[in-house]
């Protein structure tokens, strides 16, 4: 199973604020959409997310850049999981990436009736098989 999701958007005008750069709020969507993604996987199932942990805007990321959002299952507990989620600014012309964003999210598998629900023993058990 991959822990991981990768996603790449351009920073157009309508994404930024007054100074041209991605507008915070912004940012943050793409970054729980990533974190959505992995622990859906790992849920098999609905998730919401629980809590966003430091969450540190290091630089800014340009109208005109990419902005390339990587996500990743970090701990697994009962029905929580713990997502790394950094974000990367990427000169497209240049080919380079600058670190800008790094959280932690905290996303809860529920269940129908949106009650946190155990992540499925086949993910734990995938999880175990990479450790060893
Ligand atoms: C997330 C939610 C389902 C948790 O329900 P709850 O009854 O408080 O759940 P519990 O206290 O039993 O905790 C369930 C798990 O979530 C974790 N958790 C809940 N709130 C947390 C928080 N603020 N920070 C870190 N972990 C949290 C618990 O540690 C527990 O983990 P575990 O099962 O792995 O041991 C509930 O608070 C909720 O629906 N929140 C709104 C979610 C939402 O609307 N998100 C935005 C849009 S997706």
């Amino acid at each position: 199973m991959d822990k991981t999701a990768r996603i790449t958007r351009l920073v157009l005008p309508g994404h930024t604020n007054r100074h041209g750069s991605l507008f915070g709020g912004t940012a943050l969507s793409y970054m729980d959409e990533a974190a959505g993604i992995v622990s859906t996987r790992v849920a098999r199932g609905p998730v919401v997310t629980a809590h966003i942990d430091s969450v540190d805007f290091k630089a800014p990321i340009w109208q005109s850049e990419a902005v390339v959002v990587k996500a990743e299952l970090v701990d697994i507990g009962t029905s929580s999981m713990r997502i790394r989620v950094d974000t990367w600014g990427e000169c497209l012309e240049e080919g380079t990436l600058r670190h800008c964003t790094t959280a932690e999210f905290v996303m809860v598998a529920i269940d129908q009736h949106g009650r946190p629900r155990p992540i499925p023993k086949v993910s734990r058990d995938d999880l175990a098989q990479d450790v060893d």
